[in-house]
């Protein structure tokens, strides 16, 4: 008996969490949980410029044939010059598409497992649950260092570069791009520089998970920290998802990029990811990545993408400001001042899982048990109920 020996796994937070507000039936309920942007209808729509490049697709398209194991050589051209610009040359990036951002952080971590198993990848203290659950399901060790400061809700500077410090030679350490995951605290251009020249001086790795390019700060401005990296540094591994970005959840768009130290590697790496690729799923999903070719290639469409990503961006935005201010009120202290200030979807609120359970049951406010509010969930009509409730439970 195999199948008997089976045990289930712990269920993912986020994962569980989206099945129980769906089977909640109180209608006032708010879902704060998993990380998809919401519009103020409280909807996730398909973005203006893709809803074009399919029906121009669906016109176009005459063969579902295979393309290639690593993906279409134009979207992976595509994604270089969107997340990487012009700070590392086409002749040293090796890169695969990949099954959302999720394949790419698997295929990075299976590529540093093949090529370095003894590597201990340093990971930020918080960070999103799945990069953790990979390194464990790879058996690649791993250590964790301070990211977040819970007194400020500001990066801790002191104690990540005291932990980092301690990275040795030929390790690797896992970086969020933009839009810290989940604590909405970014790196300043200080860290990454002070980041190149610690990877550069010890041989480190940098492995950076772009998810939310375009939610913070802009499309460029999102980007500009890693590219410093990558400009200083032999090695990179970028690991880029489209899901939120070109709002392509379930179409699975993703790519990892290799910034190697020159062609001999580049060739190696190419073919590693191919390989890998192949043995994961074979051939990586087509049609999002084309749509995000498409719309990275045509002026007119991007131009409506962007427009349509600033919106978003500013909505996010808006709403961090509507609840530090509606907090501020509720408590009448600027306790969660912070959470005007920082970027992307995601912010934690410092509360302990005993109160996010109090928020859900007595509530209806779903988010993460660790504190994380997605704040795209909230809506002019919600913000006010929400403070509310977090000023009562946490106040
Ligand atoms: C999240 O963090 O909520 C998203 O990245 C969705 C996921 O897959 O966990």
């Amino acid at each position: 008996m195999i199948l008997g020996q089976v045990t289930a796994p712990e269920p993912d937070a986020i994962l569980r969490l989206m099945r129980a507000f769906a089977e909640d039936p109180r209608p006032a309920k708010i879902d704060l949980g998993v990380g998809m942007y919401r519009t103020e209808a409280g909807e996730t729509p398909v973005m203006r410029a893709v809803r074009a490049a399919e029906r121009r697709l669906w016109e176009a398209e005459r063969s579902k044939g295979y393309v290639a194991l690593a993906g279409d050589p134009a979207f992976l051209e595509a994604v270089r010059g969107l997340t990487l610009g012009d700070a590392a040359p086409e002749a040293r990036v090796a890169a695969a598409a990949t099954p959302g951002g999720t394949g790419a952080v698997r295929q990075a971590l299976d590529l540093v497992r093949m090529a370095a198993p003894g590597a201990t990848v340093w990971v930020s203290a918080p960070t999103w649950p799945n990069h953790v659950s990979i390194l464990e399901a790879i058996g690649q060790r791993f250590r964790r260092y301070r990211h977040l400061d819970p007194a400020t809700g500001a990066l801790d500077r002191a104690g990540l570069r005291e932990d980092l410090g301690q990275v040795r030679p030929g390790d690797a350490i896992l970086l969020h791009g933009c839009c810290h995951n989940p604590t909405g605290v970014d790196l300043a251009p200080e860290d990454w520089s002070w980041l190149a020249g610690l990877c550069a001086e010890r041989d480190i790795l940098p492995i950076v998970d772009l998810a939310y390019q375009g939610f913070g700060d802009g499309v460029e401005a999102d980007a500009a920290g890693l590219r410093s990296l990558a400009r200083a540094v032999p090695e990179m591994l970028l690991c880029v998802s489209g899901s939120k970005t070109f709002g392509l959840y379930r179409e699975r768009v993703g790519a990892v990029l290799a910034v190697t130290d020159g062609p001999a590697a580049r060739e190696a790496v190419a073919a590693r990811l191919a390989g890998l690729n192949r043995q994961a799923y074979a051939f990586p999903p087509d049609h999002g990545a084309r749509l995000v070719t498409m719309i990275l290639a045509d002026p007119a469409l991007r131009a409506e993408w962007e427009n349509e990503l600033a919106g978003m961006r500013d909505r996010i935005a808006g709403t961090r400001r509507a609840l530090a201010e509606a907090l501020r009120r509720e408590t009448g202290s600027d306790r969660f001042g912070f959470l005007a200030g920082q970027r992307g979807l995601f912010s934690l609120l410092g509360a302990t899982p005993g109160q996010m359970d109090r928020l859900r049951e007595e509530h209806g406010l779903y988010a993460v048990r660790d504190g994380r509010i997605n704040l795209a969930g909230l809506t002019d009509a919600t913000i006010g109920p929400a403070a509310r409730a977090i000023a009562a439970v946490l106040g």
